[in-house]
């Protein structure tokens, strides 16, 4: 294919990139240190949805912006659209927010690698924030709920996440990419789809596509 080429840009052509994949292998790894099948309860069930759903409501969101946002950009300044466009044909739930989880980590590398951000990024920084503050907020009664309702106390947790619901500084998209496994960690039976799914598949070879061709 004759956009191939670029696409290798992505998984290899960059050390953001490399450091990106690393950052999410490294959650992976922690993660399959203590998997377990998912057979959660009702209420576990439940709670997983609620969480899942909001988390990924964030992840749409920030990525819907930055793709109406690429074309107004210069083209050394964004990720190439290729990838938006590959999310499109993605079927099946957890492939999509995995691969949807990837982008996102992809467009805030810079942060997470305290860099200084580029145009998209700056762009699409505030908006991502408040999405991010909100799912805090939102995620905060069903995780209370859920503490009551199975009588365990994560008091810690539970401050955590209200503070985080106004929390400003950049450290909050790095805390909203590790949700999900702190989560796990704090209440192993709330264990929410596997977000690094794709870049695992990437590091061990198994993905296909635009992402793996060079
Ligand atoms: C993109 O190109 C412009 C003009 O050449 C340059 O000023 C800018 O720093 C470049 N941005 C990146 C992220 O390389
Ligand atoms: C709560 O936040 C502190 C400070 O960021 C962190 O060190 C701690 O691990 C967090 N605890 C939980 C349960 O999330």
């Amino acid at each position: 294919m004759a956009r191939s080429g670029r696409s290798s840009r992505f998984l290899i052509g960059g050390s953001t990139c490399c450091w990106v994949l690393l950052g999410l292998i490294c959650l992976a790894l922690a993660d399959s240190a203590q998997v377990k099948e998912r057979s959660p309860t009702i209420l576990a069930g439940n709670t997983i949805q609620a969480v899942e759903r909001l988390f990924n409501q964030v992840l749409y969101a920030t990525i819907e912006d930055a793709r109406q946002r690429l074309p107004a950009l210069p083209a050394n300044e964004t990720i190439d659209r290729q990838y938006f466009e590959e999310l499109d044909l993605v079927a099946g739930n957890e492939d999509y927010y995995s691969t949807a989880f990837y982008i996102f980590a992809w467009i805030n590398s810079d942060l997470m690698y305290h860099k200084t951000p580029d145009k998209l990024l700056v762009e699409v920084l505030p908006g991502e924030k408040i999405a991010i503050r909100r799912f805090f907020a939102k995620v905060k009664p069903h995780l209370t709920k859920y503490l009551r309702l199975s009588r365990q106390d994560r008091s810690e947790l539970v401050s955590n996440v209200t503070q985080l619901a106004t929390e400003t500084e950049d450290s909050l998209i790095t805390t909203f990419l590790e949700f999900p496994q702190n989560l796990k960690s704090q209440l192993p039976e709330l264990q929410l789809m596997d977000y690094t799914k794709l870049a695992q598949a990437l590091v061990q070879g198994v993905a296909s596509g635009i992402w793996t061709k060079a």
